[in-house]
């Protein structure tokens, strides 16, 4: 530990004491349980990450340290397209990751926006909390700082990203000058596309979904304090230097040492719009549970989605999750649409659960 990660964390030592006794005081005037109850949760990508940020934990490490460190695995992961190795890339087919973290204790963020050619976007976006007196650094000014503290350049674009990209880009339209492969030799990129492809009842046609995966982990340790991270390389074939929700503190993730975390995977344009993490905290604060205060902020985006994001039956068509943690333990997971899980590691161990659904 550097004197001043260590400056940082005895300073945080104490803002963490006031902040459990005054949440202990709201908390039992409302009557409710307070436990600080150590656990951690992620999205359903992330129960290797979960698992790993509890062993940290147990281990004495802080909790920012902890999601950072169980997040690496998915970014290392060349099988989860959504995140850092491996995710896809924007329209030109250069992949760009967007990652934030916030620090329970200090109130401190860092985040990292079109970040090129780093695997672990989330450990610089730590380094930018650590080591500048800024929130957020973009592009070519994120990647010269992640390069002065020693990460390594590397091509982020596999091989199965490149094949899925490149078969987008010959499928987008029959007027230019690439050509989809007739044979469509590739079974794994075929079966991807049939993933995430939905039958229009009116034409009877195909459409493909853009895929917005992503990675959020929020951990609280037995001391009651919370930290956060999400990290993801965006939606696949954004227009370069798009920039989502997962770098954006309020956005893509939350948190509030008193009150508790927030953060969310799925359509990052409908949290830009909303600030749904830092509603999703802010409705916590105001006595609601975390499944509560999640499906108010569901509600929001259905109210908010303007028409042509809207399905037959007016609601959104696009998909987007929220996992919630509050300071005395309390959790929950919500989404748009449909079975979703999330991950989740405490001492009853690791497992997935059921996103609660606003839309059946
Ligand atoms: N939620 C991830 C993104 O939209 O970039």
């Amino acid at each position: 530990m550097t004197d001043v990660t260590r400056r940082l964390f005895m300073r945080a030592a104490g803002v963490s004491a006031m902040a459990v006794s005054h949440t202990t005081a709201s908390a039992s005037r409302a009557g409710s349980k307070v436990d600080a109850v150590a656990r951690v949760i992620a999205s359903g990508n992330g129960a290797a990450a979960t698992q790993k940020a509890w062993e940290v934990m147990q281990e004495g490490a802080d909790p920012l340290d902890a999601v950072v460190a169980g997040v690496a695995i998915v970014e290392d992961d060349p099988r989860d397209t959504s995140v850092g190795y491996g995710g896809l890339p924007n329209e030109r087919g250069i992949v760009e990751l967007d990652a934030a973290v916030m620090h329970g204790p200090t109130h401190r963020a860092g985040g990292v926006a079109s970040l090129q050619n780093i695997r672990h976007p989330a450990q610089v976006a730590l380094k930018v909390l650590q080591r500048t007196d800024h929130v957020l650094l973009v592009g070519a000014g994120a990647l010269e700082f992640a390069r002065a503290h020693g990460f390594q350049e590397e091509n982020l674009l596999t091989d199965h990203a490149r094949r899925i990209w490149l078969r987008w880009k010959e499928t987008l339209s029959d007027r230019d000058d690439w050509l989809p492969d007739p044979a469509d030799t590739e079974p794994p990129v075929a079966e991807f596309f049939r993933q995430h492809s939905e039958l229009v009842a009116a034409t009877g046609a195909l459409r493909f979904r853009r895929p917005t995966g992503t990675i959020h982990c929020s951990a609280i340790n037995a001391n009651a304090n919370l930290s956060c991270t999400t990290t993801t390389s965006g939606m696949a074939f954004k227009i370069p230097g798009r920039v989502g929700d997962s770098p954006i503190i309020g956005a893509g993730l939350y948190v509030d040492n008193e009150v508790g975390s927030c953060g969310s995977t799925g359509r990052g344009e409908a949290n830009l719009q909303n600030m749904s993490s830092f509603a999703g905290v802010e409705l916590m604060r105001n006595g609601a549970s975390p499944e509560d205060a999640g499906m108010e902020v569901l509600r929001r985006i259905a109210k908010t989605t303007e028409p042509r994001l809207r399905n037959a039956q007016g609601q959104p068509d696009f998909n987007i999750s929220f996992y919630l943690l509050a300071k005395d333990g309390r959790y929950a997971g919500v989404t748009m649409f449909g079975d979703v899980d999330f991950a989740i590691t405490d001492e009853r161990g690791t497992r997935l659960e059921k996103c609660r659904p606003l839309f059946k």
